[in-house]
């Protein structure tokens, strides 16, 4: 055998001998130091995260499920007449046209999404199914309205809400196309959740961007801009401007900035510099907050502009609390 050889071989079989007492030396990646007594804990963004938290929290009683409680917590929303920026009642595309986005994943790498779907009034049950029941993790369109109405989900009639449609006739009075998000102090909603094992999951749905362009998908579909979640770190969710969000893949970013050991609060931070360092031709029009927990249930938030503010539940508490923002 050539001395080259000889080598490598020594090599394979001394890092496989080493193996065992480097793996001792790992952190536990899975472990959490919540206790069970804790129940779970869910952040989401804006105010109409308070109701969505009791919904979920409501869920995870019954069903002792992280993935259940994000999912049926951002119904509650998706239901709201009042909410124009969630569900079928949300503010249409310039067209007059309401579509939808949505994601939603586990801890565990699995996910799904729905983007530029009409007509279906839960897109996050939607993308629950396109993670659970395909083998893709993203449906656009006519075909997740198609695979909806296989699945049995109700086909809703296409017509706006009477709120919808009154702000819609006052824009068209100048059709200003001017992509500026947040003015009404609420967006997306996005929540991400931990059970006391250290479970993560998330959700993420929107009606988009208010009298955007017909086709046009923001941040809140696509994995890794507007919703991450990693059981070996934690998880991260993103709100406003979808545009501005996508282009720093902000809940990837977050992610990985805790798995490098920064908190959630100083991962949220860092990303709203990035974010703010590639979108600065038009940044006092660019609203963006994010929201992060980490493994050991700390939590971060932090904004472009004044004014974001994300709902926390556990099983005792649900609270509304201000985030700081970068102006
Ligand atoms: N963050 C929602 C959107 O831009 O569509």
């Amino acid at each position: 055998m050539s001395q080259r050889r000889k080598f490598i071989k020594k090599s394979i079989l001394g890092s496989l001998i080493a193996l065992p007492t480097l793996s001792h030396a790992l952190p536990n990646l899975y472990s959490s130091p919540r206790k069970k007594e804790d129940g779970p804990l869910i952040l989401s963004t804006w105010n109409h995260g308070l109701p969505a938290n009791a919904a979920a929290i409501k869920k995870f009683k019954e069903t002792g499920s992280i993935l259940d409680a994000v999912e049926i917590g951002v119904k509650d929303t998706e239901l709201d007449l009042d909410n124009l920026s969630v569900g079928l009642q949300g503010l249409p595309d310039r067209e007059g046209i309401t579509t939808l986005d949505a994601s939603i994943m586990t801890g565990d790498g699995s996910c799904g999404s729905v983007a530029f779907v009409r007509q279906v009034k839960h897109p996050i049950s939607l993308a629950r199914a396109v993670m659970e029941k395909t083998p893709h993790v993203m449906l656009a369109g006519e075909g997740a309205r198609q695979f909806a109405i296989s699945q049995g989900f109700p086909i809703e009639e296409e017509k706006l809400s009477p709120k919808a449609q009154k702000a819609y006739d006052e824009w068209k009075k100048t059709s200003n196309y001017k992509p500026v998000i947040n003015i009404e102090n609420h967006d997306t909603i996005g929540m991400i959740g931990m059970d006391a094992q250290g479970n993560l999951a998330g959700s993420c749905t929107t009606s988009g961007l208010a009298y955007k362009m017909h086709g046009r998908v923001g941040d809140s579909p696509i994995i890794g801009a507007g919703l991450y979640v990693d059981n070996e770190v934690g998880a991260a969710t993103a709100t406003g401007l979808g545009e501005s969000i996508i282009r720093i893949c902000g809940s990837f970013l977050i992610v990985e900035l805790m798995r490098q050991g920064r908190t959630p609060q100083e991962a949220c931070e860092e990303a709203v510099r990035r974010l703010i360092s590639k979108n600065r031709k038009d940044i006092s029009n660019i609203q963006a907050g994010f929201l992060a927990i980490n493994k050991d249930g700390e939590v971060g938030a932090f904004a472009v502009q004044p004014g974001f503010n994300y709902a926390k539940a556990d099983l005792n508490k649900n609270e509304l609390i201000d985030s700081k923002s970068h102006f």
